[in-house]
């Protein structure tokens, strides 16, 4: 009753005002809330799991005519599935935003043609720039950003994903990727933000920020979706969608936070991990799903499946004996709308469900209630589709600029011996390694296709890292011989022979496009042929600067030692060749810090914040004793060079005796010792000294990126709270232990007492 009267109230307000006062009047008195339960109250069973069902674009294409629509396919889907969302790519690949206008429009066309006009939602991988989308700008992928340490920074380069994104008629992402890799092979590493807790949170809110930003109505935001919840990343043997075994303190304390950041800063949806945890698919898990994300987290929007994965309940977990259970079991554990993706099963059994009372109408009611919270939320029923011409900066110089920018500040320096870097611009080179010549390893997968195996033919205009260095020095100065394939070896003897005409070799390794399941591999270890590579250039005593660009840390400790330099520039995008080639002469100081402990045996995996019990055996350090070393990574977690150097002085906190609730102050004397301006990342670890539950070696709490002239001296200040003392208990409660801690900055240490005398 209040409600109705509220609205015979507002539509009188709305008639008689002008058309900016309407729509100022509508936002300020007739909240979204509203919108939803009077839309809700109109709908009909079939409409509201129409709103819940989500089907591939592909699916309803002519067979035969990639990239058009079936009008049958597309009329069936929308009013007589009532679909409320429909994802991916039409054939044959990434279209133009004039070409996606059309296929959005097309859908429209459809609703619009329904009793309700309720909007598609349409989702996209966009997750590292509008990457389906021909000509927009593909920025490094996650794990590059994670190592520039630079929040804003990605921030900025997210809203430029939004913008294009939007540009495309596209309102909704399936991005960020929170998930927590424990296992170093893992096929979608790159996709995340690396191996700890506190990085991948404050990324993961840049990014949230930078796709959403105050207002998802806005027609530069999109909403964004988290994924993969929970547990994705954590596979026992590093292969896709195995099993995950996360006690449930372990999973509170370093998996769940990143999500709770994240939510808190108003992420819209959620997408559900493929995977188990414990023995449970998180799909069929009310405990994950309802009891801890809805409940608990407080998360008020979209939870959405990942592809096909309630099929995958009775087909591949085996935890429902038919279609009809997995869906019951997954609705009731909280998934609001399905990735079908290519049929109506979803439909056609819960609508059953319902009718026969299996599944109640409140939960149904819950579910459809996110999801035209969002589409309102969006402004989809006014705005359901973009104007592409009302987007000058796509593709802008500007934002290629910014991706650019975020190439070189993740670009990570890890070996410069006698400062053989930078080189100089006078002397010739070798380009060598299948890596050096490609679009497609820069970019990696999700890059215009799901493997990302086109984009040489869509970034043609971009710059291969060979393109990049004749562009620098000049083709006279630069020879190239790919001497292998990442598989295959194509002619080592060439590749030795030229390079004894060289002053330096640039040899450039790393891994092929792949995500997902057919990225698994056996060994860390990388390919055979490209150790030959590197074996046989190395005979020649020549210096060698070793690029690696791959997606996650392949070993290479087999022949790292006679590498003079390294530098990592994961899966940099499509400015990443120009900021690498700026890094090796010089122009651009490197900066990027590691975002994984980098390994460098294949039986010795452990995290930077590893348990001291992990680290024993570094005493027996010794190069010819490879089993007697248990904690070594090649490189570690935090780790990079910069062209100059940093001293840290004065570490200082403002107490030392803290009671509960205090905060503590903590500062920094960091300065530029070097010859030329860097930028450097200071970080600050916590250290647990004694715990009832083994503490960690250390963990990081605080970072802030600073940039320092030669001889330039900065005081750099953090806060720490009780918060950042904590642990998760046996009883699965956050709690601070009284006891002594240590605060690390760099080398320096200085300690603390919570509420007990030293
Ligand atoms: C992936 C998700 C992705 C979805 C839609 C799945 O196979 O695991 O990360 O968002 O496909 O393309």
């Amino acid at each position: 009753m209040r409600t109705n009267t509220l609205l015979v109230m507002l539509l009188g307000v709305l008639f008689f005002s002008s058309c900016s006062f309407k729509e100022k009047e509508s936002k300020a008195s007739d909240p979204i809330d509203e919108k939803v339960a009077e839309l809700l109250s109109k709908m009909t069973l079939e409409e509201k799991i129409g709103q819940m069902t989500q089907i591939t674009v592909t699916a309803l294409e002519k067979e035969g005519s990639p990239g058009e629509f079936d009008k049958e396919k597309l009329k069936e889907a929308i009013h007589k599935y009532k679909i409320g969302s429909i994802l991916n790519v039409p054939n044959p690949g990434a279209p133009t935003p004039k070409r996606w206008n059309e296929v959005l429009n097309e859908i429209l066309q459809e609703t619009n043609a329904t009793d309700k006009k309720i909007p598609i939602i349409y989702g996209i991988d966009a997750i590292h720039g509008s990457s389906y989308t021909d000509g927009a700008v593909l920025f490094p992928q996650q794990i590059g950003m994670a190592a520039t340490w630079d929040p804003e920074l990605v921030e900025k380069c997210t809203a430029v994903s939004a913008y294009e994104t939007r540009a495309s008629s596209i309102p909704w992402v399936f991005s960020p990727d929170l998930d927590l890799p424990r296992h170093p092979a893992w096929s979608r590493l790159w996709e995340s933000f690396g191996e700890d807790t506190y990085l991948s949170s404050q990324m993961g809110v840049a990014m949230v920020n930078g796709f959403q930003g105050e207002d998802i109505g806005k027609s530069d935001r999109v909403a964004a979706c988290i994924k993969h919840y929970i547990g994705y990343g954590s596979t026992t043997t590093g292969k896709d969608r195995t099993p995950s075994i996360i006690p449930e303190r372990v999973l509170r304390q370093y998996d769940l936070p990143i999500y709770q950041k994240s939510i808190e800063a108003g992420a819209k949806s959620v997408m559900i991990s493929s995977g188990e945890v414990n023995g449970t698919p998180v799909h069929a898990s009310k405990k994950l799903i309802t009891d801890i994300l809805k409940d608990e987290l407080n998360f008020k929007g979209i939870v959405v499946t990942d592809w096909q994965d309630i099929i995958y309940l009775h087909t591949r977990h085996k935890v429902a004996s038919t279609m009809r259970e997995a869906v019951k079991k997954s609705v009731l554990a909280g998934i609001d709308m399905s990735m079908v993706p290519d049929n109506y099963t979803f439909f056609e059994e819960l609508f059953s469900l319902v009718s026969d009372g299996e599944v109640p109408m409140s939960r149904i009611d819950d579910a459809v209630s996110r999801i035209l919270r969002v589409k309102f939320e969006l402004d989809l029923f006014r705005t359901p589709v973009t104007n592409p011409e009302d987007y000058p900066d796509f593709g802008s110089s500007s934002s290629v600029a910014l991706s650019y920018i975020a190439a070189s500040e993740s670009i990570t320096l890890l070996k410069n011996t006698d400062n053989i870097l930078p080189l100089s611009k006078e002397k010739k080179v070798l380009v060598t390694g299948p890596t050096a010549n490609s679009m497609k390893y820069l970019n990696g997968g999700w890059s215009y296709t799901w493997q990302g195996e086109k984009s040489d033919e869509y970034a043609k205009d971009k710059l291969t890292i060979l393109e990049a260095f004749e562009a620098k020095v000049g083709k006279q100065n630069v020879l190239y011989s790919p001497g292998v394939s990442i598989f295959e070896e194509i002619d080592i003897a060439n590749a030795v022979s030229q390079a004894r005409n060289v002053d330096y070799i640039l040899l450039c390794l790393g891994e092929h496009n792949y995500t997902e399941t057919p990225g698994d591999i056996n060994s860390l270890i990388l390919t055979k042929p490209q150790i030959k590579l590197a074996k046989a250039l190395s005979e020649l005593n020549k210096p060698i600067v070793l690029i690696l660009n791959e997606g996650r840390p392949r070993i290479i400790s087999g022949f790292e030692k006679n590498m003079n330099a390294v530098v990592q520039c994961y899966l940099p995008g499509n400015e990443g060749a120009r900021a690498l080639v700026d890094i090796v002469y010089g122009d651009v100081n490197p900066s990027g810090k590691l975002p994984y402990n980098y390994p460098r045996y294949d039986n010795s995996l452990q995290k930077y914040n590893r348990k001291y019990t992990e680290s024993l055996g570094d005493e027996e350090q010794n190069d010819d004793a490879d089993y007697q070393r248990s904690y070594s990574p090649q490189y570690e977690f935090g780790y990079g060079l910069s062209y100059t150097t940093f001293e840290y002085k004065n570490l200082s906190v403002d107490k030392v005796f803290i009671d509960r609730g205090d905060e503590v102050n903590v500062s920094i004397d960091v300065q530029n010792t070097g010859e030329i301006t860097g930028k450097e990342v200071v970080q600050l670890y916590v250290r647990d000294l004694f715990a009832s539950i083994t503490p960690e070696y250390k963990s990081l709490k605080r970072f802030k990126k600073i940039e320092l002239k030669p001889g330039e001296v900065k005081t750099i200040s953090f806060t720490i709270q009780e918060e950042d003392l904590k642990f998760v208990n046996e009883n699965n409660e956050w709690i601070a232990e009284s006891g002594e801690f240590e605060i690390m900055i760099g080398e320096l240490v200085k300690k603390i007492v919570l509420e007990k005398e030293l």
